[in-house]
């Protein structure tokens, strides 16, 4: 294999699709980067008073390990800068720097096949029905002593997914050349079997 192998990894929320980049680059030895991270990081920056497009010119590296980037708060600051076409743009180099790193990459987020990385050697959709992901996502924050209702995270869940899929500036949608893999009824380790036979299909072919 000459130059970087890249996948990208899309899907809605709470799909499956953070476990499953982590296994797949963690099998094949490559980097990962989970795009939604970036949102979340320029929304808390927006929560702390800075204006989005300039959060997202300064983002470093280090924002992406700030704490609590998952709490429900910053997932809606997220989902509203990610409608903004200004922010997108300025976090395209980053990605598309990551993407060609030596020695093979995973980027996972909404848009990585159809506008990140478009010619990506392997791509992948993951989804999952809208009951399962809110149920998904509604242990995780019980698990983490976060006190919410199935109701308020599938009610949450439903407005970002409609915001992902209906903003005009790259939607959440499946790439016309992803493998589409439905988790709903697939254990963990059954779902990252499969995307890590499909990569390494994809492998053979180049
Ligand atoms: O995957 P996540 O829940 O961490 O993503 C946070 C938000 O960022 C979510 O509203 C979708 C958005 N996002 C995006 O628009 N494009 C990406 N590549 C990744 C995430």
């Amino acid at each position: 294999m000459t130059g970087a192998f890249t996948v990208a990894i899309d899907g809605p929320a709470a799909a499956g699709k953070g476990t499953i980049s982590k296994a797949v680059a963690a099998h094949f030895g490559f980097a990962h980067l989970d795009t939604g991270l970036l949102y979340r990081a320029v929304g808390r920056k927006v929560l702390d008073g800075t204006a989005p497009l300039a959060a997202a010119r300064a983002l470093v590296p280090e924002d992406l390990e700030r704490d609590g980037l998952r709490l429900p708060e910053v997932s809606a600051a997220a989902s509203e800068v990610a409608a903004m076409g200004d922010v997108r743009q300025a976090l395209v180099e980053f990605q598309q720097g990551f993407a060609r790193r030596d020695g093979g990459a995973v980027l996972d987020g909404r848009d990585i096949g159809t506008v990140i990385c478009p010619g990506a050697d392997a791509k992948l959709f993951v989804t999952a029905s809208a009951e399962v992901r809110a149920e998904r996502r509604y242990r995780e924050l019980v698990d983490k002593g976060y006190e919410t209702t199935y109701a308020d995270v599938l009610a949450d869940q439903r407005a970002r997914d409609k915001r992902d899929r209906e903003r005009t500036d790259a939607p959440l949608v499946q790439a016309g050349d992803a493998v589409r893999i439905d988790t709903s009824d697939m254990s963990i380790d059954q779902a990252v079997a499969r995307a890590i036979s499909e990569v390494e299909k994809r492998m053979g072919e180049g």
